[in-house]
């Protein structure tokens, strides 16, 4: 399979193993109400085994002798055998559709906390779309498919015993012969299994790369508008909803294979017993009655035997699902919290890396980086694009571990805390404001009840938030759209700076906070940023050296590493790469368009003069 997902191993193991996982980790603890779904089968399916039954005194006691009283009995009879199965049924079912529905919630609950905590790899790798056809879809497969097992193992089975016992009871000879095709199905039967598992595996994985498209389309619907890329997208889905079409016609090819081969074999007995009893009959050897109960036993037996053969296939289609599922729940987690964890350190710390080397497999990203940011002091990131500088944020707030190196808040290793005490002493504010589809007061909030309205009302006003309000149908409950999309970027941001207020966490970290913003919001924003530094340790990336000269250091990257530092005023004494960054960034030449293909920079410690000037050149007029 040639999809952008990731294949996974698809050894898989047993459907045996993987179903015993999935009955003691879900269905298990249903086991009460199962069992009562069970006896409900039991009834149902005896009742089928009744139904075969009452033809013989229905043709030998009421239609041959003619026997009033048994007229009366018998369709009796047949009423309240009609009647039970009806009421069964319908328990059975709803029965396991709530257990199908509480073991289907489970299992999506335990998938989502474990894909949450997941590592920033992991979450590169496994797209959302990915994942979200995995907690909904394969969810949805493997509770289908059980339910099918379930059902079929406890109604068929027990009907088929039940007809069995009567179909031997009116003459064992005929239920041997009625057998006789059954050897003749074992050998396509488990061929046609491994296909099925096969087709199935491939089926899901498919659907995981449909799922992907779509979300990706959907996400990126203004760059197509904008590109024409409607066409070439469309194309694109075409093509792999194409492949999943067969993988799903492959597969259904296998599972209809067992029951095609029921038929045959019931074919095959019906014509021995016809042939064989039929003789009986017309010597007198056997009732009409007997016969009748016979061939209804058989035909009552027809659809179970088709379902029970069905199911080996649809436990194929439930193993590979199941598999797609356990795969997910077991991935390792590497960025977790320690065995002992040491307590967040109080008050505001100094901010340091010490040796940091951190790689992408073979792209060095971070490359014996030494940094300190002063606490309650505001440090600067200043470097060309892909220097590292968000990296530097990533290891800080661990949401990838450096190769060799450390973090340290207040000397206490970032390895050392609980992930969660971690990641509290930290806000970003970054260029992608992320909010929810919620109202702006549970978007500034984020679940915290715990805030009075004077509070709010004061942070509000600190982020500059109050100044967009008034123009809000509904102010502070105004739901701000699919990732705040009703929102202008700059109004994103304020809300974003106002949730970091009411953090009002010891360090602060801000990514290109302003770089997306118009003059005029920047300034609003910068004004919101500046209160919100306050009294923290605040690290800043900003290519606009306007917003940072007023920083207590700079820190100049380059190609992952330190080569700079010092005051705004030092650097530009120092006459090194910042000093001709800041000259650039004021010169009126650097509204030139960006050069199509920058030069890289020369490695540390100073780039060529021209090379930096194009760079920058690029960075001004592209970045804005
Ligand atoms: N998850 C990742 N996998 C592989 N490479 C990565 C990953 N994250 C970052 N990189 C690489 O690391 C390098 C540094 O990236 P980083 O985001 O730190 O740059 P930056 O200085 O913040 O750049 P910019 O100014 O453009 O934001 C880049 O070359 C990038 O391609
Ligand atoms: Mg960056």
């Amino acid at each position: 399979m040639s999809s952008e997902i990731p294949s996974q191993t698809s050894s898989g193991g047993s459907a045996r193993v993987l179903l015993a996982w999935l009955w003691r980790g879900y269905l298990h603890k249903h086991l009460g109400l199962l069992g009562i779904a069970l006896i409900f089968m039991l009834i149902e399916g005896s009742m089928v085994g009744a139904i075969s039954y009452m033809m013989q005194p229905m043709f030998d006691d009421v239609f041959v002798a003619g026997n009033e009283a048994a007229l009366r009995w018998v369709s009796l009879a047949m009423l309240g055998i009609f009647a039970v199965r009806a009421v069964a049924g319908v328990a059975q079912k709803v029965l396991l559709t709530r257990i199908a529905q509480l073991t289907a919630a489970d299992l999506r609950l335990d998938l989502l906390n474990r894909l949450i905590r997941q590592d920033g790899a992991f979450h590169q790798t496994h797209p959302p779309g990915f994942l979200i056809q995995r907690v909904q879809s394969d969810v949805d497969a493997v509770n289908m498919v059980w339910r099918a097992i379930i059902t079929g193992a406890g109604r068929d089975v027990i009907a088929l015993v039940i007809l069995l016992g009567v179909a031997i009871n009116v003459d064992w000879k005929w239920a041997l012969l009625a057998g006789i095709g059954t050897p003749l199905m074992l050998a396509p039967a488990i061929v046609a299994q491994r296909y099925v598992r096969k087709q199935a595996r491939r089926a899901r994985d498919l659907g995981a790369v449909l799922a992907t498209r779509l979300d990706e389309v959907f996400h990126g619907i203004v760059p197509i508008k904008l590109n024409a890329l409607e066409a070439y997208q469309s194309r694109r889905y075409r093509a792999h909803t194409d492949r999943f079409v067969y993988a799903e016609v492959r597969a259904s090819l296998g599972t209809a294979t067992i029951p095609g081969m029921v038929d045959l074999m019931a074919g095959i007995g019906f014509m021995g017993v016809l042939l064989y009893g039929g003789a009986e009959i017309i010597a007198g050897e056997k009732t009409v009655g007997q016969f009748m109960s016979f061939f209804t036993a058989m035909g009552l037996a027809f659809d179970p035997m088709r379902r029970l053969g069905a199911i080996s296939g649809l436990w194929q289609m439930a193993a590979a699902a199941i598999e797609r599922l356990k795969e997910l729940m077991e991935a390792p987690i590497s960025l977790v919290s320690p065995e002992n964890p040491v307590p967040a350190p109080k008050g505001v710390p100094e901010v340091t890396l010490e040796g940091v080397t951190l790689r992408y497999d073979a792209t060095t990203v971070l490359d014996g980086v030494d940094l300190r940011a002063e606490a309650g002091k505001t440090t600067a990131l200043v470097g060309a694009s892909g220097a590292g500088k968000s990296s530097v944020f990533n290891v800080l707030t661990r949401l990838v571990d450096p190769q060799s190196g450390t973090a340290r808040i207040a000397g206490v290793a970032a390895g050392d805390m609980a992930l969660a005490d971690l990641r509290g002493l930290f806000s970003v504010v970054s260029q992608e404001a992320l909010l929810f589809d919620e109202t702006l007061r549970e978007n500034i909030l984020l679940g915290r009840s715990d805030v009075s309205d004077a509070e709010l009302a004061q942070v509000l006003d600190a982020a500059h938030v109050s100044d967009f309000l008034p123009a809000l149908p509904d102010g502070l409950d105004t739901p701000v759209g699919p990732r705040g999309s009703a929102l202008s970027g700059g109004q994103r941001q304020r809300v974003v700076i106002a949730r970091a207020l009411l953090r009002d966490t010891p360090i602060l970290l801000l990514d290109e906070a302003t770089s997306a913003l118009d003059a005029q919001s920047e300034r609003v924003v910068q004004a919101a940023l500046e209160k919100l530094s306050g009294g923290r340790t605040t690290i800043v990336i900003a290519h606009r050296l306007a917003t940072i000269r007023k920083a207590d250091k700079i820190v100049v990257m380059d190609k992952g590493r330190v080569v700079d530092e010092g005051t705004h005023e030092e650097l530009l004494a120092r006459q090194g790469i910042y000093a001709r960054l800041y000259r650039l960034q004021f010169d009126k030449d650097a509204d030139a368009p960006p050069p199509v293909d920058a030069a890289p920079v020369a490695v540390a410690p100073v780039p060529a003069p021209e090379n930096l000037w194009r760079r920058m050149l690029g960075r001004v007029a592209g970045r804005g």
